[in-house]
């Protein structure tokens, strides 16, 4: 059973005026653009009429059927019970990957990053958005506009408890991943796509909750080209300069 199942009323009704503070930054990194895009970890569809609105068709994935069926009616059925880790796609077919809030839920971020990069057509672009690694977190205790950073920040991994976490609050009722910000960004160069613009969202608070990202995986570059460049190469030293 997912983590998310039997608790997807729960997640949507408390969800919602966290989300629609994500909106405008999502749309901004998002931009206009065509096809379908995966929104990966969808879990009730919060953002499935945005991608729409940016003329991209939205299909979510999500490993709780929980969660899916309050998104299922967002995404006009386009949705796919599925592992972020294992996709249940071939190679290269979407020109967008939505990735919001799914860094500190699965188990393996990174090789989640490695799958967005393997569906993604070249030149595709993932808009990666989630929990700031340094500002929230198990390691941080919220007090009104201060926030108070604990040792526990160089604790990776699995995060059930936090003696400043709410009674009721989301990270309480599920838990949470946490990664270093170096994991982060690791993971992130590790998984072959390029990082073009980053973003710390200001929602009044003098303090950033949430990163978000555009990136893209690396256009191919055609065999004619690619021969002509390593042919432009010879003669140069490593540094580029030309001997
Ligand atoms: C914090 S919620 C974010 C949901 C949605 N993206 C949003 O911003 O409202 C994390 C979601 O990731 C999903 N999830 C966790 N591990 C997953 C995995 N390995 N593959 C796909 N979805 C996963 C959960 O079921 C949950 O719906």
């Amino acid at each position: 059973m997912a983590r998310y199942d039997g608790q997807a009323d729960w997640y949507e009704l408390n969800n919602r005026d966290r989300s629609s503070r994500n909106l405008d930054p999502l749309r901004e990194l998002l931009g206009p653009g065509t096809g379908p895009c995966l929104d990966l970890g969808c879990g009730t569809g919060r953002y499935a009429e945005l991608i729409k609105d940016t003329g991209r068709t939205p299909v979510g994935l999500d490993l709780s059927s929980d969660q899916l069926r309050h998104a299922r009616p967002r995404f006009q059925g386009r949705v796919v019970l599925g592992d972020a880790q294992r996709l249940p796609f071939t190679d290269a077919v979407f020109p967008t990957v939505l990735a919001a809030w799914i860094s500190t839920d699965v188990d393996d971020f990174g090789q989640a990053l490695r799958e967005i990069a393997r569906v993604l057509v070249p030149g595709g672009v993932l808009v990666g958005f989630g929990a700031h690694p340094c500002f929230n977190g198990p390691q941080v205790a919220v007090e009104g506009q201060t926030r108070v950073i604990h040792p526990t920040y160089r604790e990776s991994g699995w995060h059930t408890s936090a003696p400043w976490w709410g009674e009721d609050g989301i990270r309480s009722r599920f838990g949470m991943r946490h990664l270093t910000l170096a994991d982060y960004w690791n993971a992130m160069i590790n998984s072959g796509l390029t990082v073009d613009r980053v973003v710390e969202p200001d929602r009044g608070d003098d303090i950033p909750f949430s990163l978000g990202l555009r990136a893209h995986r690396p256009p191919l570059i055609p065999p004619d080209r690619a021969t002509a460049h390593q042919g432009s190469d010879r003669g140069r030293d490593h540094s580029g300069a030309a001997r």
